[in-house]
């Protein structure tokens, strides 16, 4: 892959109304019910990142007909839960620990056998959470001591289960209820707090019907689902960035349109408000069983303040921004409860805390989180690990910078986020791809 560094001057500001691209996680979860729906689902604001992408290669390489007729327009025509055929290679799923995870719950219930490979952040991501409870429903899945490639054999059938998940993960959940469609009885998960639902929201709108309530999800096997249109609400995680460039300086203000504000994960907002940010959400509405609003942000000075379990779930993705933040925030920030963050694209806590030492912050990286204390952003070089997420919160870091930065490894914004730094510079960053 081509090596991308992003350079930033600094002492600009955000200003303007953004669009930023449609959610991943919805995104992907369009593409794969409508894969395996009765009908032609058309799905509006698709996210046309490489990650989502590598679903629906996937999907086309099961003989899923799939056409994208704009970047962000997709029509499926699926093929019904048992309609899907034998790929005649692996699956790569790139940098998508998403498409891995779900998918393996999908695969494992197929009468044809499927190997599911990955680049090399992938292939280093834990997928024990899921053998393990796949495996505990009947399935047969061979992996590199619990991690990718992962080969998936056709068994007789699956039995449905009740898994108590020792981790808070909507992967896990997701992978082994889309299991539990081809599974004989019930297959129920519970979590320890509850991660983002939106595989359980989508699947009642392709008419599976579930029994849901907080941090529990059930399905019955051998529900069909029917097609539907799915319109995808902006990715409340991409819109982060620039909540937190706004956030950042005084005086900045910018206003994000039609971002998803489920519940599930809104807790970047509830930090940034904690820390002293002005959020506010205008036009509450709904992008079919998806909670919409726009969200207009105002820069305050912002206080450091401790982050604990009860609000890791829900802003997971979130805390690459979060922690820069809390570099320029007066006092100290403590984050805890956070130790998922290790298994991230990257180990986001070592990355976010080697970045802003580089850059002259105090941030000591702790098993479960971090302890940072907020200070002048010095220039400096970081690198980014090849993780999108630590790329583009260091970008907005320049708003607050005494000289410029320079990021390392950024061709993997691209996953989740292209055409970021163009946006980003329209918005008044002053960021340089090379
Ligand atoms: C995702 C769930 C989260 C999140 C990831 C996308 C999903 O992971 O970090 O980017 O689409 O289900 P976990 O559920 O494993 O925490």
């Amino acid at each position: 892959m081509k090596s991308v560094t992003y350079q930033l001057q600094p002492g600009a500001q955000l200003s303007g109304a953004i669009r930023v691209p449609g959610d991943k996680s919805i995104s992907h979860r369009a593409v794969m019910l409508g894969s395996l729906a009765e009908g032609i689902t058309e799905i509006t604001g698709f996210l046309n990142g490489e990650d989502c992408l590598c679903t629906m290669q996937a999907f086309r390489a099961m003989g899923v007909r799939i056409e994208q007729i704009s970047e962000t327009l997709l029509k499926v025509q699926g093929v019904g839960l048992r309609g899907l055929k034998a790929p005649a290679s692996a699956l790569d799923l790139g940098n998508s620990g998403t498409s891995m995870r779900l998918m393996s719950g999908l695969m494992s219930g197929q009468n044809f056998a499927t190997r599911l490979i990955g680049d090399e952040s992938l292939s280093r991501r834990p997928m024990k959470r899921v053998i393990g409870p796949l495996t505990q429903m009947g399935a047969r899945i061979e992996s590199n001591e619990g991690r990718a490639p992962l080969h998936i054999h056709p068994v007789a059938g699956l039995q449905g289960i009740s898994y108590a998940s020792p981790v808070a993960s909507a992967q896990v959940k997701s992978s082994v209820l889309l299991a539990g469609l081809y599974a004989s009885g019930v297959t129920a998960v519970t979590e320890p707090e509850a991660s983002r639902d939106h595989t359980e929201r989508m699947l009642q709108s392709f008419g599976v019907k579930l029994d849901v309530r907080e941090t529990y999800a059930a399905v019955q096997g051998g529900q069909s689902l029917k097609a539907a249109r799915i319109e995808v609400p902006a990715d409340i995680s991409s819109a982060s960035f620039f909540m937190l460039g706004a956030a950042l300086v005084p005086g900045s203000e910018v206003l994000l349109r039609d971002v998803g504000v489920n519940p599930t994960r809104v807790g970047v907002i509830e930090i940034l408000r904690r820390m002293g940010a002005e959020i506010e959400m205008q036009n509450p509405r709904a992008f079919g069983a998806e909670p919409v609003a726009d969200i207009r942000v105002r820069g305050r000075v912002l206080t450091g303040i401790a982050i604990d379990k009860a609000l890791v779930a829900s802003a997971i993705d979130e805390f690459p921004a979060v922690f820069i933040a809390a570099a320029c925030a007066r006092g100290e920030t403590v984050v805890t409860g956070a130790e998922e963050l290790r298994v991230k694209e990257s180990d986001r806590i070592q990355s976010m805390c080697d970045g802003l030492t580089a850059l002259g912050i105090s941030a000591d990286a702790k098993p479960d989180g971090a302890r940072i204390t907020g200070g002048l952003i010095r220039g400096g070089t970081v690198d980014s690990k090849g993780d999108h997420r630590v790329a583009m919160s260091f970008a907005m870091a320049a708003l607050r910078a005494s000289a410029p930065i320079r990021i390392l490894d950024c061709a993997n914004v691209n996953t989740s986020f292209p055409g970021f730094a163009e946006l980003a510079k329209s918005a008044g960053l002053k960021i340089q791809v090379s």
